[in-house]
């Protein structure tokens, strides 16, 4: 199994994992053969990725990524966020309060971060669909959130402050027209002060928490000073608001969005490590970089040693140095058993990221195969 761009989708192909919508409803079941419609269906609602059993691979096999939380836990939050911003759209009401439901949801999620500390390591995979993006963006935003507040040291009562204002953290997006926030083109200066209204919408929406509403107020306040609304420097930046803060740049540059395509999760990590530490303590942007995957569970990668594999896992602490599946060595061609390789070893690194089509090739090219992934399927 494993995550495949939607644009490289074939007919055929079978889902290894359901498809939902914020709702919780299920677009599609995991066995389903997707079908020409299917696909153009999943790339309508923006899907930018989904879980297939996967052909090219198919002697291969590669684990699931384990999650920080649990599966069902991230349905009920993006659910649950969801019915709140919806109703807080169509409320003249000032003032959110985030439902008991939700409350406890954010507990659920503190402690089974906390209680597990072995697997803080995040392997994001961007599915969501477009029009839900910022439902699935506060959940992820939480999720990174939290694991960072952990790996902190953070007591239960900051990882729930934590946890609340991170999920609330844009809800002062709903009162910003959808044709802004949306425009694929460059913005206004009148359409970008408006847009950044929305931390002072959320502070003042928020002022029954305190804390939550810091940190909705906060989190595009930069250290050096260039964040808004207020230009706030150094410390004055509360801790809270600066890991919701890179947990939100984290999210936005790995998604699919109106006005660019995503970025690949050890590209973002690189801006983050490039640019991290005039906006945000560096010791904020080194515990982040450290729970984050830069090549999650089922990248195809290229070592310097010129063996290609699929990345299995991530050693905590050592983000850039996954443990790599091999299927191809340039010398002895396509392993018929494949092997796992601990790139923490012999100064093994990765030199690059590999898309689907390619491995179908190059796998061509070794075995005679046909390059088309999935002929057998659709025979
Ligand atoms: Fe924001």
């Amino acid at each position: 199994m494993r995550k495949v761009p939607v644009s490289a989708l074939q007919p055929g192909l079978r889902l290894a994992k359901s498809v939902y919508g914020a709702n919780n409803e299920v677009y599609l079941q995991t066995g389903a053969i997707l079908t020409a419609r299917y696909i153009q269906k999943l790339k309508e609602l923006g899907f930018s990725s989904v879980y297939v059993y996967d052909p090219v691979l198919q002697d291969v096999e590669i684990p699931e990524a384990t999650d920080v939380i649990h599966e069902e836990t991230r349905r009920e939050a993006v659910g649950q966020i969801r019915n709140l911003l919806l109703e807080t759209a169509s409320s003249h009401a000032k003032a959110v309060l985030p439902p008991k439901e939700l409350s406890r949801t954010i507990s659920d999620m503190v402690e089974q971060i906390i209680q597990n500390p072995s697997s803080r390591v995040i392997n994001m995979a961007d599915i969501r669909a477009r029009n839900e993006y910022l439902y699935h963006h506060s959940v992820n935003v939480c999720v990174l959130a939290l694991t960072v507040g952990a790996e902190m040291g953070l007591s239960r009562r900051e990882l729930f402050d934590l946890g609340t204002g991170a999920v609330l953290h844009d809800v002062g997006k709903i009162k910003i027209p959808v044709e802004i926030l949306e425009k694929p083109g460059r913005l206004t200066d009148e359409e970008f002060a408006l847009v950044k209204r929305h931390t002072l919408i959320a502070e003042e929406m928020l002022s029954d928490n305190p804390v939550a509403a810091g940190i909705a107020c906060m989190h595009h306040e930069r250290v050096n000073g260039e964040g808004y609304p207020r230009g706030l420097k150094g410390a004055q930046v509360s801790l809270l608001a600066q890991i919701t803060g890179i947990a939100d740049v984290f999210d936005a540059l790995i998604a699919d969005r109106c006005y660019r395509k995503a970025y690949a999760p050890h590209e973002a990590l690189e801006m983050l490590l490039a640019a991290g530490d005039y906006w945000f303590d560096y010791e904020v942007v080194r515990r982040f970089v450290n729970v984050v995957a830069a090549y999650p569970v089922g990248t195809l990668v290229e070592l310097n040693t010129k063996e290609t594999g699929a990345v299995v896992g991530t050693p905590k602490g050592f983000p850039t140095q996954p443990v790599v599946r091999v299927f191809l060595d340039a010398e002895k061609g396509w392993l018929a058993d494949p092997y796992d390789l601990s790139t923490l070893e012999k100064r093994r690194f990765v030199v690059r990221v590999l898309d689907e089509e390619e491995v179908a090739f190059i796998k061509a090219r070794f075995t005679g195969q046909s390059a088309s992934r999935h002929r057998r399927d659709i025979d």
